[in-house]
Protein backbone atom coordinates (compact mmCIF):
# COMPACT_ATOMS: atom_id res chain seq x y z
CA UNK A 1 0.00 0.00 0.00
CA UNK A 2 2.55 2.62 1.02
CA UNK A 3 6.08 1.62 1.02
CA UNK A 4 8.81 4.66 1.97
CA UNK A 5 12.62 3.60 0.87
CA UNK A 6 15.29 5.12 2.38
CA UNK A 7 13.80 8.57 2.32
CA UNK A 8 16.09 11.18 2.85
CA UNK A 9 15.00 14.60 2.81
CA UNK A 10 15.84 18.33 4.48
CA UNK A 11 14.17 21.85 4.52
CA UNK A 12 16.30 24.58 4.32
CA UNK A 13 19.89 22.78 4.41
CA UNK A 14 19.15 21.20 7.44
CA UNK A 15 18.45 17.06 7.29
CA UNK A 16 15.15 16.12 8.85
CA UNK A 17 14.54 13.03 7.50
CA UNK A 18 17.93 10.17 6.97
CA UNK A 19 17.28 7.34 5.13
CA UNK A 20 13.77 6.57 6.59
CA UNK A 21 11.95 3.62 5.26
CA UNK A 22 8.54 2.16 6.20
CA UNK A 23 5.98 -0.35 4.58
CA UNK A 24 2.14 -0.27 5.33
CA UNK A 25 0.10 -3.14 4.27
CA UNK A 26 -3.24 -3.11 3.34
CA UNK A 27 -5.78 -3.12 6.24
CA UNK A 28 -3.17 -2.67 8.43
CA UNK A 29 -2.81 0.40 11.30
CA UNK A 30 0.62 1.70 12.01
CA UNK A 31 1.07 4.12 14.77
CA UNK A 32 4.58 6.18 14.50
CA UNK A 33 5.85 7.55 18.08
CA UNK A 34 9.00 9.64 19.15
CA UNK A 35 9.89 12.72 21.16
CA UNK A 36 9.68 16.35 19.45
CA UNK A 37 11.65 17.08 16.60
CA UNK A 38 12.03 13.97 15.40
CA UNK A 39 10.80 14.39 11.96
CA UNK A 40 6.99 13.06 12.54
CA UNK A 41 5.15 15.73 10.90
CA UNK A 42 8.40 16.39 8.19
CA UNK A 43 7.04 13.16 7.43
CA UNK A 44 3.42 13.43 7.08
CA UNK A 45 3.98 16.81 5.13
CA UNK A 46 6.57 15.28 2.40
CA UNK A 47 3.64 12.28 2.16
CA UNK A 48 0.98 15.61 2.07
CA UNK A 49 2.84 16.67 -0.83
CA UNK A 50 3.91 20.28 0.70
CA UNK A 51 6.48 21.74 -0.92
CA UNK A 52 9.32 23.70 0.83
CA UNK A 53 10.92 20.08 1.40
CA UNK A 54 13.82 18.88 -0.49
CA UNK A 55 13.64 15.22 -1.33
CA UNK A 56 17.65 14.23 -1.50
CA UNK A 57 17.00 10.67 -1.84
CA UNK A 58 14.92 7.65 -1.63
CA UNK A 59 10.95 6.93 -3.47
CA UNK A 60 7.80 6.67 -1.45
CA UNK A 61 5.70 4.11 -3.70
CA UNK A 62 1.68 4.26 -2.81
CA UNK A 63 -0.51 2.17 -4.48
CA UNK A 64 1.72 1.38 -7.42
CA UNK A 65 1.92 5.41 -7.71
CA UNK A 66 5.13 7.00 -7.13
CA UNK A 67 4.10 9.76 -4.63
CA UNK A 68 6.30 12.13 -5.25
CA UNK A 69 5.25 12.98 -8.71
CA UNK A 70 1.64 13.26 -7.79
CA UNK A 71 0.44 16.64 -6.50
CA UNK A 72 -1.79 17.17 -3.83
CA UNK A 73 -4.76 17.08 -5.47
CA UNK A 74 -3.92 14.09 -7.03
CA UNK A 75 -2.60 11.92 -3.69
CA UNK A 76 -5.89 12.53 -2.68
CA UNK A 77 -7.80 11.29 -5.82
CA UNK A 78 -5.68 7.90 -5.15
CA UNK A 79 -6.86 7.45 -1.79
CA UNK A 80 -4.47 8.93 0.43
CA UNK A 81 -6.09 11.12 3.32
CA UNK A 82 -4.62 13.38 5.49
CA UNK A 83 -6.02 14.82 8.70
CA UNK A 84 -4.92 18.09 8.29
CA UNK A 85 -5.55 18.34 4.36
CA UNK A 86 -8.20 20.79 4.50
CA UNK A 87 -7.56 22.51 7.73
CA UNK A 88 -8.57 26.28 6.40
CA UNK A 89 -12.09 27.50 6.69
CA UNK A 90 -14.45 27.68 3.71
CA UNK A 91 -17.35 30.65 5.54
CA UNK A 92 -20.39 30.24 3.64
CA UNK A 93 -19.27 26.44 2.28
CA UNK A 94 -21.39 24.15 4.46
CA UNK A 95 -19.77 20.83 5.04
CA UNK A 96 -22.88 18.89 3.71
CA UNK A 97 -22.47 19.99 -0.18
CA UNK A 98 -18.73 20.59 0.57
CA UNK A 99 -18.26 16.49 1.38
CA UNK A 100 -20.78 15.90 -1.60
CA UNK A 101 -18.71 17.51 -4.04
CA UNK A 102 -15.62 16.34 -2.91
CA UNK A 103 -17.11 12.52 -2.93
CA UNK A 104 -18.64 13.49 -6.65
CA UNK A 105 -15.70 14.10 -7.74
CA UNK A 106 -14.16 10.67 -6.57
CA UNK A 107 -16.49 8.55 -8.04
CA UNK A 108 -16.98 10.39 -11.20
CA UNK A 109 -12.58 10.10 -11.71
CA UNK A 110 -13.71 6.12 -10.55
CA UNK A 111 -15.88 6.04 -13.13
CA UNK A 112 -18.49 5.50 -10.97
CA UNK A 113 -22.21 7.18 -11.12
CA UNK A 114 -22.39 10.51 -8.78
CA UNK A 115 -25.16 10.74 -5.89
CA UNK A 116 -27.78 12.90 -5.85
CA UNK A 117 -28.33 15.90 -2.97
CA UNK A 118 -31.56 13.58 -1.34
CA UNK A 119 -29.58 10.48 -0.74
CA UNK A 120 -26.19 11.70 0.23
CA UNK A 121 -28.23 14.40 2.66
CA UNK A 122 -29.81 11.31 4.35
CA UNK A 123 -26.35 8.82 4.07
CA UNK A 124 -24.29 11.69 5.96
CA UNK A 125 -26.96 12.41 8.63
CA UNK A 126 -27.32 8.43 8.90
CA UNK A 127 -23.15 8.29 9.33
CA UNK A 128 -23.01 11.26 11.39
CA UNK A 129 -25.28 9.48 13.99
CA UNK A 130 -23.31 6.96 13.57
CA UNK A 131 -20.07 8.42 14.85
CA UNK A 132 -21.68 10.59 17.64
CA UNK A 133 -21.41 13.62 15.60
CA UNK A 134 -24.63 15.89 15.81
CA UNK A 135 -26.47 16.78 13.10
CA UNK A 136 -26.00 20.77 14.18
CA UNK A 137 -22.86 19.87 12.87
CA UNK A 138 -23.84 19.17 9.35
CA UNK A 139 -25.14 22.60 7.91
CA UNK A 140 -22.01 24.73 9.65
CA UNK A 141 -19.53 26.09 7.25
CA UNK A 142 -16.27 24.27 6.76
CA UNK A 143 -13.90 24.95 9.56
CA UNK A 144 -15.11 28.12 10.83
CA UNK A 145 -14.73 28.75 14.42
CA UNK A 146 -14.35 24.66 14.71
CA UNK A 147 -13.00 23.72 18.50
CA UNK A 148 -9.65 21.36 18.48
CA UNK A 149 -12.50 18.81 18.74
CA UNK A 150 -14.94 19.83 16.53
CA UNK A 151 -11.89 19.76 13.32
CA UNK A 152 -11.30 16.17 14.67
CA UNK A 153 -14.75 15.04 14.30
CA UNK A 154 -15.19 16.77 10.53
CA UNK A 155 -11.86 14.82 9.63
CA UNK A 156 -13.39 11.06 11.36
CA UNK A 157 -16.93 12.29 8.89
CA UNK A 158 -14.75 13.10 5.69
CA UNK A 159 -12.76 10.38 6.03
CA UNK A 160 -16.26 7.96 6.55
CA UNK A 161 -17.82 9.53 3.29
CA UNK A 162 -14.35 9.40 0.96
CA UNK A 163 -13.05 5.82 2.19
CA UNK A 164 -9.70 6.41 1.72
CA UNK A 165 -7.30 3.72 1.31
CA UNK A 166 -4.72 5.51 3.63
CA UNK A 167 -5.28 7.82 6.32
CA UNK A 168 -2.82 9.89 8.31
CA UNK A 169 -3.34 11.46 11.50
CA UNK A 170 -0.67 13.64 12.36
CA UNK A 171 -0.87 14.23 16.33
CA UNK A 172 -4.37 13.43 16.42
CA UNK A 173 -4.26 13.62 20.41
CA UNK A 174 -2.69 17.15 21.01
CA UNK A 175 -5.23 19.31 22.55
CA UNK A 176 -8.20 16.83 22.70
CA UNK A 177 -10.37 16.67 25.38
CA UNK A 178 -11.15 12.44 26.49
CA UNK A 179 -15.04 13.19 24.33
CA UNK A 180 -13.33 14.31 21.42
CA UNK A 181 -10.21 11.91 21.61
CA UNK A 182 -13.14 9.03 21.87
CA UNK A 183 -15.24 10.27 18.78
CA UNK A 184 -11.09 9.77 17.09
CA UNK A 185 -10.82 6.68 18.16
CA UNK A 186 -14.30 5.41 17.28
CA UNK A 187 -14.10 6.74 14.53
CA UNK A 188 -11.02 4.80 13.42
CA UNK A 189 -11.88 2.11 14.69
CA UNK A 190 -14.93 1.85 12.63
CA UNK A 191 -13.11 2.52 9.42
CA UNK A 192 -11.27 -0.17 10.57
CA UNK A 193 -11.50 -2.48 7.44
CA UNK A 194 -9.19 -4.45 5.41
CA UNK A 195 -9.02 -2.07 2.54
CA UNK A 196 -8.20 0.69 4.73
CA UNK A 197 -4.86 1.51 6.01
CA UNK A 198 -3.66 4.06 8.44
CA UNK A 199 -1.02 6.09 10.25
CA UNK A 200 -1.13 7.45 13.31
CA UNK A 201 1.00 9.46 14.68
CA UNK A 202 1.37 10.41 18.44
CA UNK A 203 3.33 11.31 21.30
CA UNK A 204 1.45 9.63 24.13
CA UNK A 205 0.23 5.92 24.63
CA UNK A 206 -3.42 6.91 25.44
CA UNK A 207 -4.28 7.12 21.91
CA UNK A 208 -3.04 3.75 21.72
CA UNK A 209 -4.94 2.30 24.09
CA UNK A 210 -8.40 2.90 22.24
CA UNK A 211 -6.79 1.93 18.91
CA UNK A 212 -4.75 -1.26 18.96
CA UNK A 213 -2.17 -0.39 16.20
CA UNK A 214 -0.67 -3.72 14.24
CA UNK A 215 2.35 -1.86 14.33
CA UNK A 216 4.41 0.53 16.80
CA UNK A 217 7.57 2.60 15.09
CA UNK A 218 9.51 4.81 16.62
CA UNK A 219 10.70 7.99 14.80
CA UNK A 220 14.49 9.66 15.72
CA UNK A 221 16.55 11.77 14.29
CA UNK A 222 14.63 10.87 11.13
CA UNK A 223 15.34 7.25 11.03
CA UNK A 224 12.83 4.40 12.62
CA UNK A 225 14.92 3.53 15.10
CA UNK A 226 12.40 0.55 16.41
CA UNK A 227 9.40 -1.00 14.80
CA UNK A 228 7.27 -3.28 17.23
CA UNK A 229 3.43 -4.58 18.50
CA UNK A 230 1.71 -2.60 21.02
CA UNK A 231 4.58 -3.33 23.83
CA UNK A 232 6.88 -0.47 22.35
CA UNK A 233 4.23 1.95 22.87
CA UNK A 234 3.83 0.65 26.61
CA UNK A 235 7.70 0.59 27.44
CA UNK A 236 7.61 4.33 26.08
CA UNK A 237 4.92 5.16 28.68
CA UNK A 238 6.64 3.67 31.14
CA UNK A 239 10.67 4.62 30.59
CA UNK A 240 10.15 7.03 27.69
CA UNK A 241 12.53 6.63 25.09
CA UNK A 242 15.78 6.42 26.03
CA UNK A 243 15.80 2.52 25.56
CA UNK A 244 14.52 2.78 21.68
CA UNK A 245 16.57 4.99 20.24
N1 LIG B 1 10.84 25.15 8.37
C1 LIG B 1 11.84 24.57 9.05
N2 LIG B 1 13.10 25.09 8.99
C2 LIG B 1 14.10 24.52 9.70
N3 LIG B 1 13.96 23.43 10.47
C3 LIG B 1 12.75 22.89 10.57
C4 LIG B 1 11.61 23.41 9.86
N4 LIG B 1 10.55 22.65 10.14
C5 LIG B 1 10.97 21.69 10.98
N5 LIG B 1 12.28 21.83 11.23
C6 LIG B 1 13.10 21.00 12.12
O1 LIG B 1 12.91 19.65 11.76
C7 LIG B 1 12.96 18.81 12.90
C8 LIG B 1 11.77 17.89 12.87
O2 LIG B 1 10.57 18.65 13.03
P1 LIG B 1 9.14 17.95 13.00
O3 LIG B 1 9.06 17.09 11.81
O4 LIG B 1 8.12 19.03 13.13
O5 LIG B 1 9.20 17.09 14.31
P2 LIG B 1 8.03 16.34 15.14
O6 LIG B 1 6.76 16.48 14.40
O7 LIG B 1 8.52 14.94 15.29
O8 LIG B 1 8.00 17.03 16.47
C9 LIG B 1 13.03 19.74 14.09
O9 LIG B 1 14.37 19.77 14.53
C10 LIG B 1 12.61 21.07 13.54
O10 LIG B 1 13.25 22.10 14.23
MG1 LIG C 1 4.86 17.26 14.87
Amino acid sequence: MLSIKNLTASIEENKILNNLSLNIGKGEVHALMGPNGSGKSTLSNILAGKEEYQILSGEIIFNGNNLLDLDIEERSQKGLFLAFQYPVEIPGVNITPFLLTALNSKLKKEGKKEIDNLTFAKNIKHIASELGIQKEMLSRSVNEGFSGGEKKRFEILQMSILKPLLSILDETDSGLDVDALRVVTDGVNKLRNPESSFLIITHYQRLLDYIEPDFVHVIHEGRITKTGNISVAQEIEKNGYKNLI
